[in-house]
């Protein structure tokens, strides 16, 4: 089994890959993802531990480590942020080096990047992020492993992320820059991606050839998408933010519904990194209909997730 060799230590967000450590990291995924329907499992990381630091909610991501880690021969240790010391003060530098000295790899979700940063920074170990409220990377390259398992060129098709210009879409425009891809961001000025993180995935278009377009304009720039993406309006964290209501009604022209769906290419795929707020930014008759591919998606977190440890902790 050819395991990819990653220059970084860490996978903080997704510009710590190149392209082609990438699409290694999917054709390993792929890899693992057959072999596990034939019944064949791998001993990659046998007698290695993941420690897994939960300052936020979550289902898949939990359930896709702790899973992918055990059926791969090591062992998970689920450390919510009330319950170990982080969350009586101690600091996130004695953490790391702390932990350094028990387990082989740190997987953390937490709110501020600078967080992850200072825990990769004090640890002698991996650390992959599990989402901040800047970057969620093991989502955004589950999401594009979705696309690439389908046999569709990632450098010919559209890809459309409508919403909230929030913390996936941040890693979802830094991967398709990355890797070439056409994606266009369709959402109000007032939720748009910070400037800095659309900035710096143009220069990376330029390098790879991608073309991002950010806009508000649904009638010129949904046309032709073959995979429209979204994700939820209100984000962990946000919802006691007083601006809640008004942020809502600035995003109601981009909820996905049918008539939505129509003004796409035809035969587009629906996305969705889950949880959904059934009715919000996507109705039910979108999310439940053949063109969604969200529980994929969500499956798709163990095997690409399987293939990143294998990776950082060769
Ligand atoms: N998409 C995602 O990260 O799901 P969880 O919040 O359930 O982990």
């Amino acid at each position: 089994m050819k395991i990819p060799r990653l220059t970084t230590k860490d996978l903080l967000s997704i510009t710590d890959l190149s392209r082609d450590e990438i699409l290694q990291l999917f054709r390993l995924a792929a890899r693992l993802k057959a072999d596990l329907k034939m019944g064949r499992n791998h001993d990659l990381l046998k007698k290695k531990s993941l420690a897994m630091i939960f300052e936020k909610s979550s289902t898949r991501t939990r359930v896709s480590f702790e899973t992918g880690v055990t059926q791969l021969g090591g062992h998970a240790l689920f450390l919510s942020g009330n319950d170990i010391q982080i969350g009586r003060g101690e600091t996130i530098q004695d953490t790391a080096k702390v932990l350094s000295r028990y387990v082989d790899c740190i997987m953390i979700r937490t709110f501020a990047q600078q967080t992850v940063v200072d825990l990769a920074e004090n640890s002698r170990i991996p650390v992959i992020n599990g989402l901040t409220d800047l970057f969620h990377p093991c989502q955004a390259l589950a999401d594009f492993f979705t696309v690439y398992e389908r046999g569709d060129d990632l450098g010919s098709i559209k890809f459309t992320y409508i919403g909230d210009g929030n913390n996936v879409a941040n890693s979802l425009i830094q991967c398709a820059a990355i890797l070439g891809m056409r994606m266009t961001v369709l959402g109000p000025s007032e939720f748009k991606p910070p400037s800095d993180i659309v900035n710096e995935a143009m220069r990376l278009a330029g390098e790879s050839g991608a073309e991002i377009v950010i806009s508000s304009d649904i009638d010129k720039d949904l046309a032709g998408t073959d995979y429209l993406y979204t994700d939820v309006w209100i984000s962990m964290g946000q919802e006691n933010d007083p601006t809640v209501q008004q942020k809502k009604a600035l995003l109601s022209p981009y909820k996905i519904t049918m008539p939505l769906l129509q003004k796409c290419g035809n035969g587009c795929q629906v996305m969705h990194c889950l949880p959904a707020h059934r009715g919000e930014e996507i109705d039910d008759s979108v999310l439940d209909s053949e063109r969604s591919i969200v529980y994929e998606q969500a499956e798709n977190r163990m095997h690409i997730q399987k293939a990143i440890m294998c990776a950082l902790m060769r």
